[in-house]
């Protein structure tokens, strides 16, 4: 068995973390942290989504956050978007990659975004074309591949059903979703011995919510099948509103910090990591998940 040597982590606190919150993060705050991300080494930020802002109220600045932000050299600042509307948006903010989503079961395909599964294609077919002509990388997320908060398991025909099209379609990478938290790794191990029989590693990410505290375990076993992207949120914050029971994303430090033991080189800058964390955290108001941040600030 061989580790990678390198692994790149895909920062998605500004908006994963951040839509799940229950106050509304000041938006100066919000984008003094992300100007704390980038001089921390993320080569790829999530900074928001251009979502409709009665669904998703805590990022309704999301134009103001991305028009405001320091944009470091060789970052890619990110958003997600459901829609052309949200992509005209997105575009308009000089978003350097944008990231549609679906799900791979029907349910939360459609209390998240309100359309059956078969309806989503089409949408962002368009948003991927026009992405491309704007010159503009687009990542997919599958929702729900190891569980759905409302249908339980979830078939792998219906994972490769979606992904087959996002990548039709001419998403670059495909970011696999355990939304509510539930995956094992051994569930991980047999996903991904059938997914890499379809599509190469280097086309995959890893996205895992930690809600029953596996999510570290998951990217160990994932990094072991191949995989050297995974997604995570500083300070574990994270979360989908429309997906009872989720919790926070992986948390950065504690993935960095796992990493940078084993000698895998993340380019992430660990005192910056931490310090970003604890600027969030207190932002919050309330204690986040992450082992490191608690560990290293302990009272
Ligand atoms: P809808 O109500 O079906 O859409 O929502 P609509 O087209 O009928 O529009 C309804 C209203 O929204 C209209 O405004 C539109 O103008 C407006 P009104 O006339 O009522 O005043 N609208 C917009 N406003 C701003 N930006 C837009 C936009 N589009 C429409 N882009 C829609 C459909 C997709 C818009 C809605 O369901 C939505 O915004 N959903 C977003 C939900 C969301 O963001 N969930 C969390 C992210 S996904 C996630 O967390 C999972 C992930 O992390 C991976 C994992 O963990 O698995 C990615
Ligand atoms: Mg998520």
């Amino acid at each position: 068995m061989t580790w990678p040597e390198q692994v790149q982590i895909r920062e998605v606190g500004p908006r994963d973390g951040l839509q799940n919150e229950a106050r509304f993060i000041p938006t100066a705050s919000k984008i003094e942290w992300i100007n704390q991300l980038s001089a921390a080494g993320f080569r790829y930020i999530e900074v928001t989504s251009f979502v409709s802002p009665k669904w998703i109220p805590q990022l309704s600045d999301a134009a103001v956050v991305a028009a405001s932000i320091e944009r470091a050299q060789g970052v890619a600042y990110a958003a997600l978007v459901p829609n052309l509307r949200g992509l005209e948006q997105a575009v308009e903010a000089k978003i350097d990659e944008v990231a549609v989503f679906m799900s791979a079961s029907e349910t939360h395909n459609r209390k998240n975004i309100n359309k059956p599964i078969a309806d989503t294609f089409p949408v962002l077919s368009e948003v991927v074309r026009e992405a491309g002509s704007a010159g503009k990388t687009v990542r997919g997320y599958v929702s729900t591949v190891f569980g759905c908060p409302y249908e339980g398991k979830v078939e792998l025909e219906q994972v490769i059903r979606v992904a087959d099209k996002l990548l039709e379609m001419g998403v670059g990478e495909i970011s696999l979703g355990d939304t509510i938290g539930a995956a094992n790794p051994r569930q991980v191990q047999t996903t991904l011995e059938a997914l890499l029989k379809r599509y190469p590693a280097e086309k995959l990410a890893l996205h895992f919510h930690d809600t029953r505290g596996t999510a570290l375990a998951n990217i160990v076993v994932s990094m072991e099948m191949g995989i050297a992207r995974f997604d995570a949120s500083v300070g574990g914050l994270g979360g989908c509103p429309y997906a009872p029971g989720a919790s926070g994303n992986a948390a950065t430090e504690d993935v960095v910090y796992c990493l940078r033991e084993m000698g895998i080189e993340t380019g992430i800058d660990f005192g910056k990591l931490l310090s970003a964390a604890k600027y969030i955290q207190e932002k919050t108001g309330r204690t986040l998940p992450s082992r490191n941040l608690q560990a290293y600030f302990a009272v």
